[in-house]
């Protein structure tokens, strides 16, 4: 009986794995039973909805997903809409589907708005399929009540349209929140009736440094070419900008309500002022403005004129937004013009004020009164607590080297929202911030006690656009990054095989919905690559539908470029570059392949005895491994392997690991050296990886040709300090990279 259950259990949970994968759903559902069979939309399906209940969007925005008019009466073929008392929070909905019915119930209509998404993800992606949704019963809700997205548009601007199609993607990941960055010292984006000057004047400005960083890197990637579309000729002379009037603002924002989503928009100050200040000079302790040491002069906090222009500015935002949170920035305020003004020396003596720390939370005081008087929670990032803070104010912590902050809001009983640099900056490239550590990012620190948890209100992604001056561009970095963070955010579960294979059914949707996504990365293959000879390279598509096509010249692969199908063969030195690309036209990050030709390396004698290797450690901070040759050791130990031994305490410093690497075969070995900061990887005295220079965990790899037996063995690392990586594996005869066995390891 006992072993029957057991088989039976076995045999269920594989079918639900299997199952599992077959439905492409992100973020995957909090319990989904499958069925068997499927629903079929047809002309004739008809669709049921209590008749006075608010949901005019949800109803047209399901006729127009499964081309259906609905009102076809008495038809066996039926969607039921409906609420559900029972349900978990006011975002929960449960769906079943079967032969003849769909039924979509929600606690609330927000919970059918989010139901509707996962009908959409279950339809097939190619337009001329059935419309099959396979039967099933799910039940679901989000774990937490804020899945935010920013965008500045302040920095580089977007127009109405790609909002739009920025809101659709947030809705189809069951995102709630959209951050709108509208001003900042670049140029101010939203028309404010009474300050005109705001953006007639104070929407534009003339190209500046990181435009001309942009244009530097158009010359490789059209993604940073600057959009002519926001170019026009001022007064002679060329100009960047653009602005939002209310009419457009109130567009945005009902089309983000149709699908459930809030918008919260941010007027950053009293910094990040500067295309405010230049307009109305008043504004700042010196009527100037202009760079600071760190930051813009800010907005005078000890002048009245201030709030009132504050109050005043956010009095026509609080009628656009309907939200109740408004941000208020408050990030990175240089305040020497503060300490050096009359005026603030006069209130803070009036005032009791010590520093000018407590004159930004004086400043913060005073809005904050004013926020909450028209009823609104006021948010800042993390800074704000610096000077002190009032329990209602929300906190973005952004600032991961300020490891003590989230603890001290919670502390403060603040509410907390996560938006950590290190992880959910997707303005930083996506090797670096990867998918995988966004999918495995924990939204509430260690250590919060289980009365604290509920502070932390959620995370969000941020999309800062210094760099980012077309919508290609910002579609390469959120996509597909923030595809983990919904998962992250509604489900606070982790099941990253799953969720790899769900996001590969992913793409064809992105590619559907026109979203110029970043394409996955080809694998399986190092930089440096060496032949004895001849080689041949193959690469494992990440989808079938990709293409591979690779240029001998120096050139970038393009749409024309010859296709590497089922491998080219190598058999004199030379340099391949190669991409993938969607049959839609996309090209995926493109890769430099050298290739030399060696000779198998001869193995030298074994005289040593001592297993391991020899490790040298010089306890100082270097910019580069050669640097290590001048200096004295400062002790010498063995490990067993390519590792700092857990005796190494030092913030800084530098290891050179020396011996005898023993292979057990004659071949072209693969070696993948990851450091933070670097090093390099010399084998038979030959450079085989050079990762050297003081970054952020970077793997490069690279190959050596090594007949069977011991070779001279030279790995050095550096690390300048804040922690570090080091990782070093192998592969031979194309395997998977794996750990170097320590038994390969011997002292000379
Ligand atoms: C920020 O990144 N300055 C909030």
């Amino acid at each position: 009986m006992k072993k029957l259950l057991v088989l039976a259990c076995l045999l269920f949970s594989g079918l639900t794995h299997a199952q599992t994968n077959s439905y492409p759903l992100i973020p995957y559902p909090a319990s989904l039973k499958p069925g068997a069979g499927f629903f079929e939309v047809k002309a004739s399906t008809s669709l049921i909805f209590p008749a006075d209940a608010p949901l005019t969007s949800q109803v047209s925005q399901l006729k127009s997903l499964l081309g259906i008019s609905g009102n076809a009466a008495g038809s066996a073929n039926r969607i039921i809409l409906g609420f559900d008392a029972s349900l978990g929070n006011d975002e929960a909905y449960s769906l079943e589907v079967s032969a003849s019915t769909i039924k979509l119930l929600g606690k609330t209509p927000v919970g059918i708005t989010r139901g509707i998404q996962t009908l959409r993800q279950l339809l097939p992606v190619s337009a001329g399929a059935a419309k099959r949704i396979p039967s099933l019963v799910i039940k679901d809700q989000p774990a937490y009540s804020w899945r935010g997205m920013h965008l500045d548009v302040s920095r580089h601007f977007f127009t109405v349209d790609f909002i739009k199609k920025y809101i659709d993607q947030l809705a189809f990941y069951k995102f709630n929140k959209f951050h709108w960055h509208l001003t900042d010292d670049q140029g101010w984006r939203i028309e404010i009736k009474k300050y005109p000057l705001l953006t007639q004047e104070g929407a534009w400005r003339t190209l500046n440094n990181q435009d001309s960083s942009c244009i530097a890197k158009s010359k490789d990637n059209p993604d940073f070419i600057i959009d002519p579309r926001f170019l026009k000729m001022k007064d002679g002379k060329q100009v960047y900008g653009g602005y939002y009037t209310q009419e457009q603002i109130k567009e945005v924002v009902a089309y983000a309500a149709e699908r459930s989503i809030e918008v919260i928009p941010e007027i950053d100050m009293p910094g990040h002022m500067m295309a405010a200040i230049k307009q109305y000079p008043y504004l700042s302790c010196t009527t100037d403005a202009s760079w600071g040491k760190t930051f813009s002069t800010p907005i005078c906090p000890c002048n009245e004129q201030t709030y009132e222009f504050a109050e005043n500015v956010f009095s026509e935002v609080f009628d656009l937004f309907p939200s109740k949170y408004v941000h208020l920035g408050a990030d990175e305020v240089e305040k020497t013009t503060w300490a050096n003004s009359e005026a603030c020396k006069e209130l803070m003596k009036k005032e009791g004020i010590k520093n000018v720390e407590e004159l930004q939370s004086y400043f913060i005081h005073r809005m904050q009164k004013f926020f909450t008087s028209k009823g609104k929670k006021l948010i800042g990032w993390d800074e704000i607590l610096e000077g002190g803070i009032d329990a209602s104010a929300t906190l973005m912590y952004w600032r991961s080297w300020v490891k003590k902050a989230p603890y001290e809001a919670a502390k403060n009983w603040n509410e907390i929202i996560m938006t950590p640099v290190s992880t959910l900056y997707f303005d930083s490239p996506p090797g670096i911030q990867s998918v995988s550590n966004v999918y495995h990012l924990e939204v509430i620190p260690e250590g919060i006690t289980p009365e604290q948890k509920k502070l932390f209100l959620g995370a969000q992604a941020n999309l800062w656009t210094e760099y980012v001056p077309t919508e290609s561009r910002a579609e390469y970095l959120y996509m597909p990054r923030m595809t983990a963070l919904s998962e992250v955010v509604w489900t606070n579960k982790k099941n990253y095989d799953s969720f790899q294979k769900r996001l590969l059914q992913h793409y064809p949707m992105m590619e559907k919905s026109n979203i110029h996504y970043r394409l996955p990365d080809l694998t399986g293959f190092t930089e440096e690559n060496v032949f004895v000879d001849k080689a041949t390279l193959t690469i494992k598509k990440p989808l079938e539908s990709y293409t591979i096509r690779y240029t001998t010249d120096g050139s970038f692969p393009e749409k024309n470029s010859p296709e590497l199908g089922k491998g080219l063969t190598i058999t004199k030195p030379q340099t391949i570059k190669l991409a993938a690309f969607t049959s839609t036209g996309l090209r995926g990050d493109i890769y430099t392949l050298k290739y030399q030709q060696q000779a198998y390396a001869k193995p030298v004698p074994v005289t040593g005895k001592t297993a391991g290797l020899k490790g040298s450690l010089y306890k100082k901070a270097f910019r580069s491994t050669k640097l290590m040759q001048r200096e004295k050791a400062d002790s010498t130990f063995t490990v067993p392997n390519v590792e700092v031994p857990q005796t190494v305490t030092a913030p800084s410093f530098g290891i050179q690991f020396r011996g005898l690497i023993n292979v057990p075969e004659t071949g072209v070995y693969s070696f993948f050296y990851t450091c933070d900061d670097g090093g390099i990887l010399r084998i038979a005295d030959r450079m085989v990886v050079d990762n050297d220079g003081n970054h952020f965990p970077i793997e490069k790899s690279g190959q050596v040709a090594l007949s069977k037996g011991a070779h001279p063995f030279e790995a050095d690392f550096i690390e300048g300090g804040g922690g570090f990586t080091l990782k070093l594996k192998y592969s031979l005869n194309g395997s998977e990279p794996k750990d170097i066995p320590a038994s390969w390891f011997i002292q000379q």
